[in-house]
């Protein structure tokens, strides 16, 4: 029986379904293009995804004995849920391993977007330092701010208990108010009255550009913009005019398209860090991530319950945008 996963994976989580006797093929290159993939899952009962394989119907049929599509990520909207539910084919998730390193991450967009660490590094590094100044790279004291976190769940409240330690208010908006220490606000006013908005909800037809240009225009001037979910959630040329004078900045470890083209626009801001989708990359949680995949590709092969199935979903796939989205409902 063969598993085929789609990039390498950090640790030894692979060991183990070899240990099971199951022909373990890991497509080695950075890229895996469709063709490729679809030449290479024939055969497969089990199939590990990263976000950045759409894995649709046409995948599905070729690999005709699929049991299983173990995703390396806890977002699954590059997987067609439906066709997957029409052809019996189990999908799960890597749920909670990267609250944490997800939220951190978070945290540390907010602090570069804030006190302008990326600018002013890149003016230490250009040989632009000559003094000390009172007003060089003013930025924002975040002591007293108010967070609104669009999205509460695990990553959301993880995001939240840090913004607490640096003296923060938190408020938040969900699609139901949740028995938590913090304000639930409906969306508009939430925009209206946090200093930071920080998105934390899945990508489906429903949260689909979220953040269009009305809402980004309806945060309040001078706000910050953080992104660690999904791309697709906002609306990017918005973005970009809304970064030109409304916001103070943006933080966005997503993009749509992702990723940006190099001549993007976005990379000409001073205003937004962009880093590459690295939310979950500390070194444990990428091979925890390895680890739990692995558990629930053997769980099914092995005919037991996986510990983090996937619920399917009635969105249509094809509707949702650029690489990596997240599941199921918003929290
Ligand atoms: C996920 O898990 O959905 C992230 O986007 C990649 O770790």
């Amino acid at each position: 029986m063969r598993v085929l996963v789609t990039r390498t994976l950090p640790g030894k989580a692979l060991d183990r379904l070899r240990e099971r006797g199951l022909e373990v093929e890991v497509h080695r290159g950075f890229f895996l293009p469709k063709e490729e993939l679809l030449k290479r899952v024939e055969g497969a009962v089990g199939l590990i995804p990263t976000v950045e394989d759409r894995i649709d119907a046409e995948v599905m049929d070729r690999a005709k004995g699929l049991k299983v599509i173990a995703c390396y990520s806890v977002g699954v909207d590059h997987v067609d849920l439906e066709a997957a539910r029409l052809r019996s084919i189990r999908v799960t998730n890597t749920p909670d391993v990267l609250t944490e390193a997800t939220a951190d991450l978070t945290l540390a967009l907010l602090l570069a977007v804030a006190r302008r660490v990326v600018e002013g590094a890149a003016y230490a590094r250009d040989g632009l330092w000559k003094a000390w100044h009172p007003e060089l790279l003013l930025g924002l004291d975040l002591q007293g701010l108010t967070l609104g976190l669009v999205g509460m769940g695990r990553i959301g409240q993880a995001v939240a208990k840090r913004a607490l330690a640096f003296g923060m208010r938190v408020v938040y908006h969900a699609r139901t108010p949740k028995p938590l220490p913090y304000p639930f606000l409906p969306l508009e006013e939430l925009l209206e009255t946090a200093d930071i908005v920080s998105l934390h909800t899945p990508l489906t037809p429903e949260t689909h550009r979220l953040m269009d240009r009305r809402r980004l225009l309806s945060m309040k001037p001078g706000t910050i913009l953080l992104n660690t979910a999904r791309g697709g959630l906002v609306d990017t040329e918005a973005l970009v005019e809304a970064l030109r004078g409304h916001l103070f900045g943006a933080g966005l470890d997503v993009t749509d398209p992702e990723p940006l083209p190099p001549d993007h626009p976005l990379y000409r801001l001073r205003n937004a860090v962009i880093t590459p989708h690295i939310g979950s990359a500390g070194r444990t949680t990428r091979e925890r991530m390895a680890e739990v995949a692995v558990e629930n590709l053997l769980a099914v092969l092995e005919g037991r319950e996986p510990p983090n199935p996937v619920a399917y979903a009635p969105w249509a796939f094809s509707s949702a945008s650029s690489a990596g989205s997240s599941a199921a409902s918003w929290a």
